[in-house]
């Protein structure tokens, strides 16, 4: 692939109207947790997945150091890869070496950001025996169009790590895969990662840190949204704010209002109104329990082979395999 960056083409008329859907609602105002990602937004989360207490990145990066030779030497020599979403190449260059190191191997990420596909293909070319194919689709679109293009025929393994999973509400997600499942054959295999129930201090403490690069990530979405649809949020009338919901099993990030305001969206012809205290939330993190997974792979069309958890944080990987 082409190893030019250019910047997102990204459509104004519908980051307004998710804006004003959102927004302009009776219950809890929301903002799709999407839009945290612009090139200040995504930096800072690079930043998050280095701080001592975000633990999620590292269990997942020392999961696979610890486990990923075995299990992966056992896959047939022909696999295939493919990434739903293009991830840190940190993570995924320690499958792709020990695949490579066997026979050619083809890996595709996916991923809707044009610039997360270019830089995993730069960092990623330096694997001997390695065809690094971006695919620039939505996740399901894109494992149909890597069953087009890809010419070796053994299974395919579909990584999908970092928790990701985590960001869709619980029925959604297992639709996920499920659909997931849909796109595959017999025998094709998926490694999920998954964050765990943990303490409550240690779940607040990862989603708002001491230096405050949470509530900066947070709070850029803000800034974005001035930037780019010329609106006025004051950044310094928000506080960041994580909460650990027990019964849905989730940490929820919020930017409360410190005031009684009124906010002009004016590219989204929006004015909106919040009172001191309301708040707009802008993700939900569901924490899984190791037990679950098996049973949630087996609902979707799976079955979970192995299983491993980190020592240090809560946080497991399952196989599964396509049945
Ligand atoms: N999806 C990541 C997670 O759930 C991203 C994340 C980390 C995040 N910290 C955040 C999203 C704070 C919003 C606010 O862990």
């Amino acid at each position: 692939m082409s190893v030019a960056v250019f910047p997102e083409p990204l459509d104004l008329a519908s980051f307004a109207e998710d804006l004003r859907s959102g927004l302009l609602t009776q219950g809890q105002r929301v903002l799709p947790s999407k839009y945290l990602y612009d090139e200040v937004g995504s930096t800072l989360f690079e930043v998050i997945c280095v701080l001592p207490e975000y633990g999620l990145t590292r269990a997942d990066t020392r999961l696979l150091l610890r486990h990923a030779p075995s299990w992966v030497s056992r896959l047939p020599a022909d696999t295939c890869v493919a990434e739903l979403g293009s991830g840190s190449s940190k993570k995924t260059r320690l499958i792709l070496e020990a695949m490579a190191r066997r026979q050619e191997t083809e890996f595709f990420p996916i991923d809707i950001s044009h610039a997360a596909l270019t830089q995993c293909a730069r960092e990623l070319g330096d694997i001997p025996n390695l065809t690094v194919s971006g695919v620039h689709m939505e996740y399901l679109q894109g494992l149909s169009e890597v069953k087009a293009r890809r010419r070796q025929r053994g299974p395919l393994l579909v990584l999908f790590l970092g928790s990701t999973i985590g960001n869709f509400d619980r029925e959604s997600g297992e639709r996920f895969l499920r659909s997931v499942r849909e796109h595959l054959s017999p025998g094709d295999l998926m490694l999920l990662s998954t964050d765990l129930v943990k303490s409550e201090a240690e779940l607040l403490l990862a989603y708002d840190d001491a230096a405050g690069v949470t509530a900066a990530f947070n709070k850029n979405v803000l800034a974005r949204i001035n930037r780019e649809l010329d609106a006025n949020f004051s950044l310094r009338h928000f506080d960041h704010e994580a909460r650990w919901n027990p019964q849905a099993r989730r940490v929820e990030m919020h930017l409360r209002a410190r005031s009684d305001m009124t906010i002009q969206i004016r590219r989204a012809q929006l004015d909106l109104t919040m009172s001191c205290g309301e708040t707009i939330k802008t993700e939900d993190s569901y924490k899984f329990e190791r037990t679950e997974l098996p049973l949630l792979a087996q609902r979707s069309g799976f079955s979970c082979q192995e299983q491993w958890v980190d020592e240090q944080w809560a946080f497991a990987q399952s196989l599964l395999f396509a049945q």
